[in-house]
């Protein structure tokens, strides 16, 4: 159960084997109407940088559906460890955030710049980037994935010791 709670503690800097080739990083995408056209347009970049995205729907544009429809299974997908990294997208990236972060083990965040994207990553270990589909236009999302995907935990002990009272709650708050 800790051991499973805490996963980000595995992170020591140092690329592992499934991050040496970063193409390797099961990847997974997903997005309510707000985000749809943004998650398709991502989803092609990807698969022409190498990647192979795994797409948590929305698969077909329904005006009105909901984000945590699509965001909770990618981010249970992430806790299970079936995929590494998630996309999250609705309007205006909020919702998605806010969905992502009710599953236990997932650290997502609005992210919007450059400078969040990667160190996010390095001190928080953010396992799901959300993005606002009617915010942040293609080519500013591509690159923010790009350095997302790129970025790698740096297991300072400061940074465990932060998660590990983050995951202490998430924990505790289980329990009660
Ligand atoms: C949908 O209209 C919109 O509310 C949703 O995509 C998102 O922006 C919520 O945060």
């Amino acid at each position: 159960m800790v051991k499973t709670c805490r996963k980000f503690l595995t992170g020591n800097g140092k690329k592992n084997k499934m991050e040496s080739n970063i193409k390797n990083i099961k990847v997974g995408i997903a997005s309510d109407h707000g985000g749809f056209d943004l998650k398709m347009q991502l989803t092609s970049l990807l698969k022409e940088a190498g990647y192979i995205p795994t797409d948590f729907g929305a698969h077909e544009l329904v005006t009105g559906d909901d984000y945590p429809d699509y965001i909770l299974p990618m981010a249970r997908a992430i806790a299970k460890d079936e995929i590494l990294r998630g996309i999250a997208i609705c309007g205006s990236g909020v919702g998605a955030s806010v969905a992502a972060n009710k599953i236990q083990g997932i650290r997502a965040a609005l992210i919007t710049e450059s400078f969040s994207a990667h160190q996010g990553v390095e001190d928080d270990n953010m396992n799901v980037m959300c993005l606002g589909g009617r915010v942040t236009g293609t080519s500013l999302a591509w690159e923010l994935v790009q350095i997302f995907l790129n970025a790698d935990f740096k297991g300072d002990e400061r940074f465990k010791r932060r998660l590990e009272k983050v995951s202490d709650a998430e924990i505790s708050q289980k329990a009660n």
